[in-house]
């Protein structure tokens, strides 16, 4: 109880200080939500998408999910994306893994545990797509980590086979998918790979009549 008390006691200090910097703050941010970026990260405390960042509210609409997954069946995921596309029209979509996750380990490692096998046998499927390279790779850790950049660019690939994605491109809106990794070792951002039109897809993913 005294850490709810504690967060509470912090979200009024927070809220006073924002105030005190620049009175119209709350007052602007009622009338305007154009952020300019969606995020899908983890949904790992220390990986916290404003605070990584250093972005203030309003510029980064935010979906996280155990492992940073774009699984095609998700609607959450797939709710949020059709909004910040077609309603936010956001420029960038970031996919931002994390180095020790927890649910790559998780997906990696072979015991059941429980529903979340569902959900991590998608990272499971990146595993196979890429064990010939993962199985080469001895040290335990370095293949997680490795695991987790490929299965950020897996990730992104997903983005762009949706309808929503793909349409936007033939509205030649400007839209970019970006796949990063998060250091928790270190708190910096590597970028591993970035997609900007249909071109980057096999093409039994695309559509031809958007
Ligand atoms: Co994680």
């Amino acid at each position: 109880m005294d850490n709810l008390v504690r967060i509470l006691d912090l979200n009024k200090a927070w809220a006073a200080a924002r105030v005190k910097e620049d009175p119209d703050y709350f007052n602007r941010l009622l009338h305007i939500q154009s952020p300019e970026f969606l995020w899908v990260g983890c949904s790992d405390s220390r990986v916290a998408a404003n605070v990584i960042t250093g972005t203030q509210p309003g510029e980064v609409f935010v979906h996280r999910n155990i492992a940073n997954m774009v699984v095609h069946t998700d609607l959450n995921l797939l709710s949020v994306l059709e909004y910040a596309v077609n309603v936010l029209h956001v420029k960038h979509i970031i996919v931002c893994g994390h180095y020790g996750c927890g649910g790559v380990k998780a997906a990696a490692g072979h015991l059941n545990l429980g529903i979340i096998n569902n959900w991590l046998r998608n990272i499971e499927d990146v595993f196979r797509f890429h064990q010939d390279e993962l199985l080469a790779i001895k040290d335990e850790d370095q293949r997680i980590d490795r695991l987790v950049e490929l299965n950020v660019e897996e990730q992104v690939l997903n983005l762009a086979k949706t309808t929503i994605v793909q349409g936007a491109w033939t509205r030649s809106e400007p839209l970019t998918l970006h796949g990063w990794v998060y250091g928790i070792d270190d708190g910096i951002i590597k970028p591993l790979n970035q997609i900007d039109s249909a071109e980057a897809l096999d093409p039994v993913y695309r559509y031809s009549n958007l």
